[in-house]
């Protein structure tokens, strides 16, 4: 007789790991330093925060007493797993982007794997070392699972999704879709949903609207390691682009734009400053007080959320909350 399911493979077998190759324009450091330090205002993408040094400051950030939005996520998805897995028709596959440690998903992971026996899980990130050490330490512990990570960026990783018979269970956690201007994760879930069958459906987390000083802290901590984080990104540029930025020469600022309901966090130089980019053959002048916009880190309503998801193709059929109400999950389905 043959049995229905397979042994528990070795570690190594139960791994594909890809290096998905960029497929656009725009997308590397020196390319973005290039247009954003070329254009005033001043700007970078956040997405460069994470190289292996900055995805292990952030891992220090989801620790930190004021940063709520993990722990609050983490609230909602240990009292919910089960109910989120068991809303997708059938045995699953989980798609998450942005994946970074994988502590969240693994109350997903586990959930599944009671549910059906099986998981193919298929984790995208940037950080390629991360995402390499992530899958080793899941698959040790999950003899049931087989993982396929893919080293991409969000729309990369999406061209290269393995196929599968399985519905999706596609998830946007950890308020990523906050580093996004509202057009911007609009469109990004449209291309999800064109990825995407009628029977998938896109698990989303968002923090929410609060008052102020809860959101302004979670990016003020005490301890700087925000700061840190956030200056990374000069210290990546020095790294990988032989720049001689000067990090003392710039601050931290990361204000509540009421307005807008979302954080900006920014570098600012605290004098003028000059700084070569060797690889780019460039000079950049800093005024006393310019800034460099590094991350917008959007909060969300419920209105503003399904508005969102409604442009995007996408209809809230579900949502969890964390018992302070900051923070919300949503289950998502694509919209004919
Ligand atoms: C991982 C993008 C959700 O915006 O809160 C944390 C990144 N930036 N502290 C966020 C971040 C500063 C974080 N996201």
């Amino acid at each position: 007789m043959v049995p229905l399911t397979r042994a528990p493979g070795r570690e190594s077998d139960r791994l594909r790991f890809v290096e998905v190759p960029r497929g656009h324009p725009g997308a590397t450091l020196a390319e973005a330093v290039r247009t954003g330090l070329g254009s005033s205002p001043k700007t970078l993408p956040s997405l460069f925060f994470y190289d292996d040094e900055g995805s292990a400051l952030f891992d220090l950030i989801t620790q930190l007493p004021e940063y709520t939005p993990t722990r609050c996520e983490l609230e909602i998805l240990q009292a919910s797993a089960n109910e989120i897995v068991r809303s997708v028709h059938g045995p699953c596959e989980i798609v998450e982007f942005g994946s970074g440690s994988g502590v969240k998903t693994r109350t997903l992971i586990e959930a599944a794997l009671g549910r059906q026996g099986s998981l193919q899980y298929v984790p995208i990130d940037v950080s390629g070392d991360y995402l390499r050490a992530s899958a080793a330490a899941l698959l040790a512990d999950y003899p049931e699972l087989e993982v396929t990570a893919l080293a991409a960026e969000y729309r990369d990783g999406l061209a290269a999704l393995p196929p599968t018979d399985r519905p999706r269970l596609v998830t946007f956690m950890g308020s990523n879709l906050g580093n996004m201007e509202f057009c911007e994760a609009a469109q990004f879930l449209g291309d999800v949903r064109a990825a995407m069958g009628p029977h998938d459906r896109l698990l989303l987390g968002v923090d929410l609207v609060k008052d102020t000083d809860t959101v302004w802290a979670a990016y003020n901590d005490r301890a700087g390691v925000t700061e840190r984080f956030n200056k990374n990104v000069l210290a990546r540029v020095n790294r990988e682009l032989g720049a001689d930025f000067d990090l003392e020469a710039f601050g931290h600022w990361a204000p509540y734009v009421p307005g807008k309901d979302r954080i900006e966090m920014h570098l600012v130089a605290r004098r003028e400053a000059v700084v070569r980019v060797e690889a780019l053959g460039e000079t950049y002048r800093f005024e006393a007080g310019e800034s460099v916009r590094t991350e917008i880190s959007q909060k969300y309503t419920l209105e503003s959320l399904q508005a969102t998801c409604l442009v995007g193709g996408f209809g809230i059929e579900r949502v969890w909350h964390d018992r302070q109400g900051w923070f919300a999950v949503a289950l998502c389905r694509p919209v004919a």
